[in-house]
């Protein structure tokens, strides 16, 4: 045989050598949920292992997070009903919890990299990402929220904004209100490709975000989410990011979507990120803690696959496990 390719596997350090991708801390973002109070630790049922933390436990989360060489949170904020409306108008409020806690975070750890969640969820009485009228979901009334959402994210210190809402033309519009209001070095990292997935329940538990069923409309988000089945789709959309100004393009959720990765990656020079949410998460949790599965191998083996793909970015809730477990990346 002229041709044995086991003759580069045949050692530790041929296989070294030979390793095409790498992981390590620096390629991954930790989520962070954050809620209003103190001293709150509070674990996410379906997400075990990820927790809703008050302002004082998330500047120990990040400082540790920091000493293992994880330096970009993203952060979601879990909202009291209260103070949700149809219009998310807390999402801009100068009392937001949220915009504080970022301003304290960039305060304690300047040199910690703060993504923002840009959506209306969090802030939404319907529970929906964009304002919902007549049985609808009214897109541009709904950039006008964002817009000032971005430049009060922006303001209270986030360095990335991440729009994950969806509505067509947002990222266009971010940038013009950012830029007008002097904000030219705030990133966008658009959730380009984001499908309407069953893998966001642990966190919509996390966030008591699930959109609400209405007699007006479906509680579901097909009509501003991506069709799974759909994959040319995922060019337009990275097209009118791209040229609307967006800085990173993201592919959500990973796992089930590394072709839509691949692709993005293929016709794209920006940077592409990808989300593994909290369902795709939880179902190798639940495995590893059936003892189905063995977590310190399937875990990493499950990050490199996303990079493979074609990744420089990785949000997922194992990012700081895996910065502990494998201090010299893989
Ligand atoms: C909200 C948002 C969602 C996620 C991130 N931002 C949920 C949704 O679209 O309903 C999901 C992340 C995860 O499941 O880990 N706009």
């Amino acid at each position: 045989m002229f041709r044995r390719p086991r003759r580069n596997r045949v050692s530790a350090a041929v296989r070294a050598m030979t390793t095409e991708i790498h992981l390590n801390a620096q390629h991954l973002v930790q989520p962070i949920f954050l809620v209003d109070g103190q001293g709150i630790k509070n674990e996410v049922p379906s997400l075990p292992g990820s927790f809703r933390l008050s302002l004082d436990n998330v500047l120990k989360e990040v400082e540790e997070c920091l000493t293992l060489g994880i330096q970009s949170f993203i952060m979601f904020p879990a909202v009291a009903d209260e103070l949700k409306d149809k219009t998310g108008t807390y999402g801009y409020r100068p009392d937001n919890f949220y915009l504080k806690a970022a301003t304290e975070i960039k305060k304690r750890f300047p040199e910690a990299c703060l993504i923002s969640d840009v959506a209306l969820d969090p802030y939404s009485s319907d529970g929906h990402d964009g304002i919902v009228r007549g049985g609808k979901i009214l897109n541009d009334e709904t950039l006008e929220v964002l817009a000032k959402m971005s430049v009060a994210q922006a303001e209270a210190g986030f360095d990335i904004l991440g729009p994950s809402d969806m509505m067509d033309g947002r990222v266009g519009a971010m940038r013009l209100a950012l830029d007008e209001a002097g904000f030219t070095d705030t990133a966008i990292m658009s959730y380009t490709a984001k499908y309407a997935s069953a893998f966001y329940g642990p966190f919509r538990d996390a966030l008591d975000s699930a959109p609400k069923a209405d007699a007006d409309i479906p509680a579901d988000k097909k009509t501003y989410q991506m069709n799974p089945a759909n994959k040319r789709e995922a060019l337009i959309e990275a097209e009118l990011d791209t040229v609307e100004g967006a800085d990173y393009l993201m592919v959500k959720p990973a796992l089930n979507y590394l072709d839509v990765i691949h692709l993005l990656r293929e016709n794209s020079e920006l940077p592409i990120a990808a989300y593994h949410v909290s369902g795709e998460c939880a179902m190798l949790l639940a495995a590893c803690r059936n003892g189905w599965l063995d977590y310190d191998k399937a875990m990493p083996e499950t990050l490199l696959s996303i990079r493979r793909a074609g990744t420089d970015v990785i949000i997922t809730y194992f990012a700081k496990d895996f910065a502990r477990k494998f201090p010299a990346g893989i």
